[in-house]
C-alpha cells in the first residue's frame, strides 16, 4: 500500500521554520485556504505538514492526543477540512519518547500511533530523531518499526525520515519504508553559513553536501536537503533559524528553488502563504521549474563542471531531454560560456532558456551573464 506514493518528490508546506511552536487548528486551516487561493495547490503543493509541538500527550488508552488549546477540535476534523480543500495533511513525531521540542514521541508506541494517524486521515509522517541513540543500527531499527507500522495501516502515508543525514540514511531509509530522508542538518536562512554555525548549512553548504548522493534518488525514495527557506527573509521563529541570519536576497531564494528542483528534492515551502508577495509566488509557482523537479524519471542533478566559480548541474529528464543549471557562486556578476561538447553532451540539441523564456534553437554553446548567486536554466531537447 505504500509503494504508490512519492513517485515524484513530495511538494507542500511545513510549519517548522516560520511558526515553530505557534501551530494551531486555525493556522493550518488558514494555510490550507491560502495554498489554494494563491495558486500554490494548482502548481502542485499538496501536503500541509504540521511539524513539532502539536502533541498534548497520551490518554488513558495510551492514544496520542493533540494540544487541547491549539487543536480544540482534534486532528481528524482538521484532516477532514484539509482534505475538503483537495489537499493532504502531514504530521510529525519522533523515534524516542520525546520530540526535539520536548512533547511526547512515538517510541514503543509505533503501531498504536500509526493506527491513530491512519484513523485521523493523515497522509504524511515526518519522523524525527531527537533524544534517540546515535548509532545507525538503532536508527534503522527504530525507523523500520514505524515504517512497518505505517505499512500495516494500509493507508498510503508518505514516510519522511528525519535523522538529519547523520547515519547515512540514503543506504537504509528505503529498506525502513522511507520515501524521503534528510541528507543534512537543518538548513539556515542564509546563502553560506558562518564558520561558528557548527555543522549547520546555508543554501550553498547544503548543495555541496548532496554531491555523490545522486544515485540514491528515484521514484519512491528521495534525498531531502531540507525545507525551502525561499521567502522567509529572516523572519523564521524556529530554533533552527531564530536570530541567526537576516535572510537572503530574492535572487538567492530563487537559486535555492532552482537548485532544489534540479536536485529532485522535496519542495516544502515554509513561508507565510497568506501574505506571500508576487515576486516570491512567481518563483514558487514556476511551472517549468516544477516540471524539472517532478520529472517522472526522478533523476537528481549532478555537478558536472566548475569553471571560474560558475558551476554546471545536469539533470536527465524524460523524453530525451536534459536540464542544465549554471550557478554563479561568485560574489560578483560574471559571464559564462560552455560548449556542450566540453560538458560531454554530444549530438544535436535545441535549447530553451527557462527563466528568460527564450527559445534558442540549435545550440553548441551556452552563454550568458549572471548576477552574483544567480542561476540560468536551460532545457535541452535532442534533435
Ligand atoms: C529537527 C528537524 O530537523 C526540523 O526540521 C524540525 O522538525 C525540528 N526538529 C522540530 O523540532
Amino acid at each position: 500500500a505504500q509503494t504508490d506514493v512519492a513517485l515524484t518528490p513530495p511538494m507542500g508546506w511545513n510549519s517548522w521554520n516560520l511558526f515553530e511552536e505557534e501551530v494551531s487548528d486555525k493556522l493550518i486551516r488558514e494555510i490550507a485556504d491560502a495554498i489554494v487561493s494563491s495558486g500554490m495547490a494548482h502548481a502542485g503543493y499538496q501536503y500541509i505538514v504540521l511539524d513539532d509541538y502539536w502533541v498534548g500527550g497520551r490518554n488513558a488508552n495510551n492514544e496520542l492526543f493533540p494540544d487541547p488549546v491549539r487543536f480544540p477540535q482534534g486532528i481528524k476534523t482538521l484532516a477532514d477540512y484539509v482534505h475538503s480543500k483537495g489537499l493532504k495533511l502531514g504530521i510529525y513525531s519522533d523515534a524516542a519518547s520525546l520530540t526535539c521540542g520536548g512533547v511526547t514521541g512515538s517510541y514503543n508506541f509505533e503501531e498504536q500511533d500509526a493506527k491513530t494517524f491512519a484513523k485521523w486521515g493523515i497522509d504524511y509522517l515526518k519522523y524525527d530523531y531527537c533524544n534517540a541513540p546515535d548509532d545507525m543500527v538503532t536508527a534503522f531499527t527504530r525507523y523500520k518499526k514505524m515504517g512497518d507500522a505505517l505499512k500495516k495501516t494500509e493507508r498510503p502515508i508518505v514516510y519522511s525520515i528525519c535523522e538529519w543525514g547523520q547515519r547515512q540514511p540514503w543506504l537504509w531509509a528505503k529498506a525502513a519504508g522511507g520515501h524521503l530522508w534528510r541528507t543534512t542538518w537543518d538548513i539556515r536562512d542564509t546563502w553560506v553559513s558562518d564558520k561558528y554555525d557548527n555543522g549547520h548549512n546555508g543554501i550553498m553548504n547544503t548543495v555541496d553536501k548532496q554531491k555523490g548522493l545522486e544515485k540514491f534518488a528515484g521514484p519512491g525514495g528521495w534525498n531531502d536537503p531540507d525545507l525551502l527557506v525561499t521567502g522567509l527573509f529572516g523572519k523564521g521563529k524556529s530554533s533552527s533559524l531564530k536570530g541567526r541570519y537576516s535572510g537572503c536576497s530574492l535572487t538567492e531564494y530563487r537559486s535555492q528553488f532552482i537548485l532544489w528542483c534540479m536536485l529532485a528534492s522535496p519542495l516544502m515551502v515554509n513561508l507565510d502563504v497568506r501574505t506571500m508577495d508576487t515576486a516570491v509566488a512567481t518563483i514558487l509557482r514556476n511551472k517549468e521549474l516544477i516540471a524539472i523537479d517532478q520529472d517522472p524519471l526522478g533523476k537528481q542533478a549532478a555537478l558536472i563542471g566548475d569553471y571560474n566559480g560558475c558551476q554546471v548541474f545536469k539533470k536527465e529528464l524524460s523524453g530525451d531531454r536534459y536540464a542544465l543549471c549554471i550557478l554563479n557562486r561568485r560574489d560578483t556578476a560574471g559571464a559564462f560560456s560552455f560548449a556542450l561538447n566540453d560538458l560531454k553532451i554530444f549530438g544535436q540539441w535545441s535549447a530553451r532558456q527557462v527563466l528568460t523564456n527564450q527559445q534558442l534553437g540549435a545550440v553548441k554553446i551556452l552563454s550568458g551573464k549572471l548576477a552574483a548567486h544567480d542561476c540560468a536554466v536551460f532545457v535541452l531537447v535532442a534533435k
